[in-house]
């Protein structure tokens, strides 16, 4: 099973930018923490950062037939990019939004996400805590889908047999 965590413009500025929004933890704590869960589950993750919308597109095309899902916070991208929409739309992976912050809490330009509508879920308004709930959250849809591959398979041979 491998995740793969996409982290759009300015998400390298954690610790440091606007900690009354974002919290002073860093990106490299909140991966590190990511790759414990990854770790204790048996799960392979990567991670990406880039302030380029085109090279989030890249990595997120890159997901197709490697990844099995992706956690994106396309950052400022989020409320503008029909790019980065169509990547998801386009790989059709398991795919979970998150916000560190509450968007709808924040400015109206902020309110509108371009990217969620294609998501599988989202989470929001966390803190850094919101990773991990996506992380927990990305096992349990993993889990669900490859249980019903395997009724899926064992029907299937099922009916080889009766034939
Ligand atoms: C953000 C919210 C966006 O509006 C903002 O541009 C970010 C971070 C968040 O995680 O809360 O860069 O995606």
């Amino acid at each position: 099973m491998k995740i793969v965590v996409i982290q759009g413009p300015n998400l390298n500025m954690l610790g440091v930018r606007e900690q009354q929004v974002y919290g002073p933890m860093r990106l490299e704590q909140i991966h590190a923490q990511m790759k414990d869960v990854a770790t204790q589950n048996g799960v392979d993750i990567e991670f990406y950062q880039s302030n380029l919308e085109g090279e989030i597109v890249d990595r997120i095309q890159e997901c197709y037939g490697d990844a099995d899902g992706i956690i994106i916070n396309p950052a400022a991208y989020t409320h503008t990019s029909i790019a980065i929409r169509d990547a998801i739309s386009a790989v059709n992976l398991p795919t979970i939004e998150v916000h560190i912050s509450n968007i709808y809490r924040r400015e109206e330009f902020r309110q509108k996400s371009m990217t969620a509508p294609v998501c599988t879920s989202s989470v929001i308004g966390f803190g850094p805590f919101g990773y991990h709930l996506a992380m927990v959250g990305m096992m349990q849809i993993l889990s669900e889908i490859n249980a019903m591959r395997q009724a899926q398979a064992s029907t299937a041979q099922q009916g080889e047999v009766e034939e």
